[in-house]
């Protein structure tokens, strides 16, 4: 087997998400929801339903009553915090593992992905195009879920890695992992995506984040969202180890999202803002 099929294979073996994650994804990337539709998802999910009910008792939202239901307790903690409370506990062998091939400790895949969706959801919502910002958020936090795949592959090469990229032997970081073991962390990604059976618009932003001009036509905006998000994010000094700031910017993305300067560190500032709100309150619960 080529170490490709390898890896394949490897993302093919991957749990799948829960049910109820999968739904909130589902219904968050739809514009027309609402908090009842979510609430309906999350109080199928038993321990979901008690993390819940955890967050929105806990000191940082000090409640007069405190919350019984989950109709009761999601007004407190927003879309945002939900979906980020879902995808951490329903996916943990892919969020939660250090990721040596990375030289990335427990947790920076998930504080990247969040700073990612936070910038996703902030430019979506600035730019004329249409693009969703729940779809954003939620690609936000997805688009490097390959590397929870290939970081075991790459364990150890990180040197090497970083040493072809200083000699301009490749182009960027992705094209070392390409050299390494024939894969990268888009390709593998675009795999793990299929296997969740992810929508199309994610699975292109999972696939194409640092190439968004091969995405197809009709994802191309929401892919270029999701390509300057992580870019700020990894801008902020929060990337997911050893690869910070071993890509290119693709400055097509002008053409896709008009953002002025100033906007641009509004985000930037969103990001760090919002981040220490999402993360305070986790922490709450942990
Ligand atoms: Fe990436
Ligand atoms: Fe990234």
């Amino acid at each position: 087997m080529s170490k490709f099929n390898e890896i394949v294979e490897k993302a093919r073996q991957m749990p799948l998400l829960s049910n109820s994650s999968m739904r909130l994804m589902e219904i968050i990337s739809e514009p027309n929801h609402n908090m009842q539709d979510i609430a309906k998802i999350v109080e199928t999910d038993p321990a979901l339903t008690v993390k819940i009910l955890e967050m929105a008792n806990s000191a940082s939202y000090a409640l007069r009553q405190p919350a019984n239901t989950v109709a009761e307790a999601l007004p407190y903690l927003g879309e945002k915090l939900i979906t980020g409370l879902a995808m951490s506990q329903c996916a943990p062998q892919v969020f939660n593992r250090p990721m040596l091939g990375y030289e990335s400790q427990r947790g920076e895949l998930w504080a990247h992905g969040l700073r990612t969706a936070i910038a996703a959801n902030e430019i979506a919502k600035v730019i004329k195009l249409k693009v969703w910002p729940g779809v954003a958020y939620t690609a936000g936090i997805l688009h490097d879920i390959g590397k929870s795949v290939l970081s075991k592959f790459l364990t150890g090469m990180s040197p090497e890695m970083i040493k072809k990229l200083e000699k301009n032997e490749v182009d960027d970081y992705l094209a070392a992992e390409e050299a390494m073991v024939g894969a990268n962390h888009c390709s593998i990604g675009g795999e793990l995506a299929k296997h969740w059976k992810l929508t199309p618009p994610l699975q292109a932003a999972i696939a194409h984040h640092h190439q968004p001009a091969d995405a197809e036509e009709e994802h191309r905006p929401l892919v270029y969202v999701v390509h300057l998000a992580d870019m700020m994010a990894m801008l902020g000094g929060t990337g997911t180890g050893s690869d910070t700031l071993g890509y290119n910017l693709d400055h097509r993305y002008a053409a896709f999202l008009e953002i002025d300067s100033d906007t641009f560190d509004k985000i930037m500032m969103d990001i760090l803002e919002e981040f220490e709100k999402i993360t305070q309150a986790l922490n709450q619960i942990a």
